[in-house]
């Protein structure tokens, strides 16, 4: 038989990547699972797509089917200026966004655009996995810079950029950040935008949960406050529904015209019908309809989690207290292993992610990652209750035991 390992790039080995396909594949029948960021389908505008996909079909298939222009269907791009108008206060000029194919292709466009190996970046400590595995792949140097509650320590990151670090960007998830669920400050934002800019360091944005606030309210984005530092990545996997895979990169034109020119090595163009779809969506005013039912459902599912958590858990559990998005990072007393702990948690039917992966190297043993976007509030309080029991029933056995 042939042997084709043999012949992989040595980059395949440096992405990891076995969580991400866990928590994809889903978990096995009787297994109430916190793991995936996904959104919940009952806020799929179901009938409203229906009537729209027949419609483009029907009446637009030159455009909605066809390749597009690799910066985006020239009126998509006018609507996705708009919004960012409508949304941050500010308009990007023509050279300054492109459409993407959701917001993991930007991660992919950065990396070979502005990542030669050994290249140090910086990362939130913990981050979005998808991140750190898209940052493996390029070789890039990741740097992890430290997270409390209100968001990335800029103090921290001022530390290292004084002491000489300068890392081809700063890769930060300002809302309700993917692991933790913090939100990063005003005045964090307002001092990082600052830092960067005097150390001309791009800031790279993941907004991938942005318009997901519990209240409805949101703080600026670091584009909005400092478009000459800032890349910003949107996505509408989670605002509107992943499988259209589109999304948009939006900051200075030198930048975006990189990311266009590896676009063009990728898949050339975002699909034009998910483009369309989001766009007639948008302009017939989908999104101020549906929004607000959205954060209210994820905002009820989070209020049923912490209560669950606080009737649950033992002493010693602290847990982050999100105001959007689907996630909380719940930490547990030092001799909880988290990962050795999840073939007992499944066996009592609960699934989450463990902390390790979303760190630069093997920390967070004794943390994981709580999504309640998906789960029922009824599911969400059993979920707890079995991995509480799970926690309870390792911690009452000692130390060497906790797994
Ligand atoms: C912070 C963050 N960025 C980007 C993505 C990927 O988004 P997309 O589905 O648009 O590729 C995700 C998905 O979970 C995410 O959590």
């Amino acid at each position: 038989m042939a042997d084709f390992a043999q012949a992989f790039a040595r980059r395949s080995r440096l992405r990891g990547g076995d969580e991400l396909t866990t928590i994809l594949a889903g978990s096995p029948p009787g297994v109430l699972s916190m793991t995936g960021g996904f959104p919940n389908p009952a806020t799929f505008p179901t009938d409203e797509l229906d009537e729209i996909a027949v419609r483009l079909v029907r009446e637009d298939a030159a455009v909605a089917l066809q390749y597009t222009p690799c910066a985006g269907i020239p009126s998509v791009r006018e609507y996705l200026i708009d919004r960012h108008e409508q949304l941050q206060g500010r308009r990007p000029g023509e050279a300054e966004l492109i459409v993407t194919s959701g917001g993991m292709e930007c991660l992919a466009l950065m990396c070979q655009a502005l990542i030669d190996p050994g290249d140090p970046i910086v990362v939130e400590a913990p981050t979005y996995l998808g991140a750190l595995m898209a940052f493996g792949g390029a070789e890039a140097e990741k740097v992890a810079v430290a997270m409390d509650d209100d968001g990335l320590r800029v103090d921290e990151l001022a530390d290292r950029l004084e002491a000489g670090l300068r890392p081809k960007f700063v890769y930060t998830i300002p809302e309700y950040q993917n692991p933790t669920g913090r939100t990063l400050s005003l005045e964090r934002r307002r001092e990082l935008v600052g830092l960067c800019g005097r150390h001309g360091v791009l800031i790279f944005e993941d907004v991938a949960y942005r318009e997901l606030s519990f209240d409805g309210t949101s703080l600026p984005t670091l584009w909005s406050l400092a478009p000459d530092v800032v890349l910003q990545a949107g996505t509408f996997s989670k605002s509107f529904f992943p499988g259209v895979r589109l999304g948009w990169a939006t900051g200075p034109a030198e930048v975006i015209a990189e990311l266009a020119a590896a676009k063009q090595t990728t898949d050339q163009c975002a699909g034009g019908l998910g483009q369309r779809m989001v766009e007639e969506y948008g302009r017939a005013g989908g999104f101020e309809r549906h929004l607000p039912a959205a954060r209210a459902l994820y905002a009820s599912h989070w209020e049923a989690l912490s209560e669950a958590l606080r009737r649950h858990m033992p002493d010693g559990a602290e847990w982050t207290e999100p105001a959007g998005g689907f996630l909380t990072w719940l930490t547990l007393p030092e001799e909880v292993d988290v990962p050795a702990m999840r073939p007992a948690a499944l066996e009592a039917g609960v699934a989450y992610v463990p902390g390790p992966p979303f760190h630069v190297r093997d920390e967070g043993r004794n943390s994981m990652r709580l999504s309640f976007s998906h789960l029922t509030e009824s599911e969400l309080e059993t979920a707890v209750e079995r991995l509480a029991g799970v926690i309870r029933a390792g911690l009452a056995r000692g130390p060497s035991a906790v797994a």
